[in-house]
């Protein structure tokens, strides 16, 4: 067996990522248009996007702050809608005829950060918005995990599977369905096995670190995100929804930036950013089980054919040279870190 050393694919797309605002989105914005030729993009910022108005104003902020860090850059932001118990049918028609926005999001109430304005009971309050989303084509991207405090942590998305999703897909049989950072193996039968058009993301933290990984000699907050990281069994549900030919599984990083300080405090906030070295990393997820083959369907591939668009024309080449994850990243004033900073990764992007 010959072992690859290149390795040539479509230009990829991120299926969902977060850029933020302001200084933190000029600071980001560049790291995943280097990699990706499109990314759905988060809304949850404060105060987060709820109407179709408010996603094609921040469609505009990104793509200013992409003139200004990365002239010249193809890349083409995807906007989503953040879901409220208030969300109309006519907003959702505004927003699928706006031409920028692509999905809409469900956060429970409380899920996550930014999430406080999200649903707090989706079945009771979406159903119009649901209709409409049905009716438009516009899927439906799932925050899937339960906020009932009486239910453990790490059981959170085992029981939103039976508490909301499966009656809710029940209800609305047409609805496209993204379920969203899948992370565990309840998660990964589920979305293989369930009838009408679901798909969902993987996270490269999900694919190369279980829960050990938070606690490594001591607490370890740059490895802590919501969804949080799961047992082994788990991340290997995921390795092989990821790497095994089927067509639901696809790229999401959730790069979720937060500044070195608000990651290293008291109540520190949940997000990985991976941003810088999402397809690094993903290679190694797919090198580690010799299946680098189909690094091109998840990444380049089965998200187009979810959100029925074209494949990219370009490419991005890796190579199996070592990319050494910098320390930390300066970027205007901001400090970030990026996952597993300070270690080596065995695959680096060509620069073009
Ligand atoms: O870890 C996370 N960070 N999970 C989420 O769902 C949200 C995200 C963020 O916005 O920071
Ligand atoms: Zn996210």
């Amino acid at each position: 067996m010959t072992l690859t050393t290149t390795l040539t694919i479509p230009r990829p797309d991120d299926w969902h990522v977060h850029l933020r605002d302001g200084s933190i989105l000029e600071a980001v914005v560049g790291h995943t248009a280097a990699q990706f030729g499109r990314a759905i993009v988060m809304p949850n910022l404060t105060p987060p996007v709820t109407t179709a108005e408010q996603a094609v104003a921040y469609h505009q902020r990104i793509l200013n702050a992409l003139h200004k860090t990365a002239p010249g850059s193809q890349f083409k932001p995807l906007m989503t809608l953040y879901l409220t118990n208030n969300t109309t049918a006519e907003e959702i028609r505004r927003a699928s005829e706006s031409g920028v926005v692509y999905g809409v999001k469900l956060y429970p109430a409380g899920a996550t950060t930014n999430s406080d304005a999200g649903v707090t009971d989706v079945l009771r309050y979406c159903g119009a918005a649901l209709e409409a989303m049905q009716e438009c084509g516009l899927p439906l991207l799932v925050h899937g995990e339960v906020t009932d405090p009486s239910v453990d942590l790490f059981d959170r998305e085992a029981v939103f599977i039976d508490r909301i999703m499966i009656p809710l897909r029940k209800q609305f049989p047409a609805l496209k369905v993204v379920f969203e950072h899948l992370t565990t193996a309840e998660g990964v039968a589920y979305v293989s096995e369930a009838e009408g058009d679901i798909g969902a993301t993987i996270t490269p933290q999900h694919l190369l670190y279980n829960r050990n990984a938070i606690f490594s000699g001591g607490l370890r907050p740059h490895w802590y995100c919501l969804p949080v990281l799961k047992r082994e069994k788990h991340r290997l549900a995921l390795v092989e929804a990821a790497t095994g030919g089927s067509k639901r599984f696809f790229l999401g990083t959730d790069s979720a930036p937060h500044v070195k300080g608000r990651k290293e405090q008291d109540c520190g906030c949940a997000g990985c950013y991976t941003a810088l070295h999402a397809m690094e990393l993903y290679a190694e997820a797919f090198d580690a089980v010799g299946r680098l083959d189909q690094l091109q369907a998840f990444a380049s591939e089965n998200g187009p054919a979810f959100y029925g668009l074209p494949v990219n024309q370009d490419t991005i080449t890796l190579q199996r040279q070592e990319f050494e994850i910098p320390d930390q990243l300066q970027l205007g004033d901001e400090v970030l870190v990026p996952l597993a900073n300070g270690r080596k990764l065995a695959w680096s992007i060509v620069k073009a």
